[in-house]
C-alpha cells in the first residue's frame, strides 16, 4: 500500500526517524496502542497532534498483559485499516514491532509495581496485567522517546499506573490522560465491545448510565454506601455480572475516607456474557 504513512518493525528503523526529528527540534508524541482502532484511538492522536509536531503510533498486541484463559489469541488484529485511518490523520509513523523484536529470545526483565497499581480494582481480577502493561510501556517510552505520551482515561488505573512508573523511573515523558470517547448512548469505546451479542450491546450502555446516576448521587451528599449498593444491583438487574463498583481518590485511588476533601472518581468493571467492560467517572 503506497499511503506514505512509514511502518517501522525494527529498532534501528525506528530510532533512525525519532533521532532525525529531535536533532530538528521537533517535539514528538506518542500513543501506544495495541490496534483495532476505534474513534478512542483517534481521539488520542488528535490529542498528540496539539502537542507534538511529530506523532508515532505503535501498534504492539503484548502477550505479557494476557493471562493465558484471556483473549490474545481472538484480540481483533485490523492492520490495514489501521493504517489506512492513521494515515488520514496523518500520523508520521507507526511503529509495529514484532513480538520476537518487542521480546528478544531470553528477555527476563519485569517491572514490579506497588502504589495505584495495587489499587484493589483491575489488579485484583487481572493479576498479571500492570506488571505486563508496565513493563511493554516502558520499553515503547524508551524505544520512542517521545516528549509526550497519550493514554486514555477509559483505562483509568492504567493511565495512573503508566504516569507512576514513568515519574518513579525518571523517564523525560509527560504522560497525557484523554478523556473517554463514547459511542451516543454512552458506551465507552473498546475494541472488546466487538465481542458483545445484539443483546448485549442493548443492556452495554446500562453501565455508564449507573456510574452517572451513582456519581451524581454522591456529589449530592448521599451516604457512600448506600449509592455503591444501589448501583451494583441496577447493574446486576440489567444482567451484568459486577467485578467492583468502587469510589477512589481520584490521583491515588486509595480507599475514600471520611476526611477526604480531594477529588473522587468511580470505577467499575462487570462482565456482560463472556465480555469484560470497564469504565469509570469523576464524581
Ligand atoms: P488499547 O486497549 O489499544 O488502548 C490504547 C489507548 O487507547 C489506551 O491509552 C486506552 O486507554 C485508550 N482508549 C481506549 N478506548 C478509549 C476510549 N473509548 N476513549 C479514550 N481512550 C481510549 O491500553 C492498551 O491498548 C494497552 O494496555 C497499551 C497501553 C497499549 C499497552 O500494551
Amino acid at each position: 500500500m503506497s499511503d506514505g504513512l512509514p511502518v517501522a518493525r525494527t529498532l534501528p528503523a525506528l530510532r533512525r526517524a525519532v533521532m532525525k526529528w529531535r536533532s530538528a527540534g521537533d517535539r514528538v508524541a506518542l500513543v501506544p496502542t495495541m490496534g483495532a482502532l476505534h474513534a478512542g484511538h483517534t481521539a488520542l492522536v488528535r490529542a498528540a497532534k496539539r502537542r507534538g509536531k511529530r506523532v508515532v503510533v505503535s501498534i504492539f498486541v503484548n502477550p505479557t498483559q494476557f493471562a493465558p484463559e484471556e483473549d490474545l489469541g481472538t484480540y481483533p488484529r485490523t492492520f490495514d485499516s489501521d493504517r489506512e485511518a492513521l494515515a488520514r490523520l496523518s500520523v508520521d509513523l507507526i511503529w509495529a514491532p514484532s513480538t520476537q523484536v518487542m521480546y528478544r529470545s531470553g528477555f527476563a526483565t519485569r517491572i514490579t509495581l506497588a502504589g495505584p497499581a495495587a489499587a484493589g480494582l483491575e489488579d485484583k481480577f487481572r493479576p498479571h496485567f500492570f506488571a505486563g502493561v508496565a513493563t511493554v510501556v516502558a520499553k515503547l517510552l524508551i524505544q520512542c522517546a517521545p516528549d509526550f505520551a497519550m493514554f486514555g482515561e477509559k483505562d483509568y488505573q492504567q493511565l495512573k499506573v503508566v504516569s507512576q512508573m514513568a515519574n518513579d523511573l525518571d523517564l523525560p515523558v509527560k504522560i497525557i490522560g484523554v478523556p473517554t470517547v463514547r459511542e451516543n448512548d454512552g458506551l465507552a469505546m473498546s475494541s472488546r465491545n466487538a465481542y458483545l451479542t445484539a443483546a448485549e450491546r442493548v443492556a452495554a450502555p446500562t453501565l455508564y448510565r449507573v456510574l452517572k446516576a451513582c456519581a451524581g448521587k454522591i456529589a449530592r451528599g448521599q451516604l457512600l454506601l448506600r449509592v455503591l449498593d444501589e448501583g451494583s444491583a441496577a447493574l446486576e438487574r440489567a444482567g451484568f455480572m459486577l467485578d467492583y463498583l468502587e469510589a477512589r481518590q481520584a490521583e491515588t485511588l486509595a480507599p475514600i475516607d471520611r476526611g477526604n476533601k480531594g477529588s473522587v472518581r468511580l470505577l467499575a468493571a462487570a462482565r456482560l456474557g463472556r465480555t469484560r467492560l470497564i469504565d469509570n467517572v469523576a464524581v
